[in-house]
């Protein structure tokens, strides 16, 4: 299958088969391939929990609409952003460039002043905008690579994100859930995979200039 056809394969899955799970290198591919997403300065302002623990997923559940995605999935994953976005995690930030390329820390002061003023001028309202911003954009590498693996997701906001917070505890982590995604593998009886995908037409959705 080429890419446009994987992409046609994939869909939101609704029902999923709950006796089929994702090996573990399947797994540490979607985890991998989500890191691996762009994301402004590459600042990467959130971070992934893969929740595979059954009596937490049922609480989640509850907190999801009654979505069975949530439970029946091979894992939930769970995007949350920071919560309070600081000079500290761009501090951190410019520490790993320096560490990784293995360059001297004041060659970045000029970006790193850039970043901060970023993160100075956002009010609290835009930080959570622009965080989350970062995550959806994780989010869809996440789906783009399982829909390539042959692997079915779910994204999912059908969720309260408050609730979240307090079952996963992340609040005491300094973020705040804002999308989440179920992967794993399609029940034969999901209705949802037979029907036609439906999207704008080319000429509405696309206009060359
Ligand atoms: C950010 C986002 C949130 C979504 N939330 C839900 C959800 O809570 N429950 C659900 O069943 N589907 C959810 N969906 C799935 C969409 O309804 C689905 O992607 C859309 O109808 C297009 O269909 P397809 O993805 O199957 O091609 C969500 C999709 C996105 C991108």
């Amino acid at each position: 299958m080429n890419i446009i056809e994987k992409l046609e394969w994939r869909y939101a899955v609704k029902k999923y088969d709950p006796a089929k799970k994702l090996t573990e290198a399947q797994l540490n591919n979607l985890i991998t391939a989500t890191r691996l997403s762009a994301s402004a300065y590459g600042l990467q302002p959130y971070k992934i929990l893969v929740i595979e623990n059954p009596a937490v997923r049922e609480k989640l559940r509850a907190a999801s609409y009654n979505q069975s995605q949530v439970t029946d999935a091979s894992q939930l994953i769970v995007f949350a952003r920071v919560a309070d976005l600081q000079e500290a995690h761009v501090d951190a930030y410019t520490q790993n460039i320096a560490a990784t390329r293995n360059i001297d820390h004041s060659m970045l002061d000029d970006f790193a002043a850039v970043m901060k003023g970023t993160v100075k001028r956002l009010d609290a309202g835009s930080a959570a905008a622009w965080t989350a911003k970062q995550a959806y954009l994780a989010l869809g590498f996440l789906l783009t690579a399982a829909a390539a693996e042959g692997i079915d997701a779910s994204p999912m906001e059908g969720f309260d994100p408050a609730q979240y917070d307090e079952i996963l505890g992340l609040k005491d982590k300094g973020l705040s859930a804002v999308v989440i995604a179920a992967v794993g593998f399609r029940a034969a009886d999901d209705q949802m995979q037979h029907a036609k995908k439906v999207r704008k037409p080319l000429e509405e959705f696309v206009e060359v200039i």
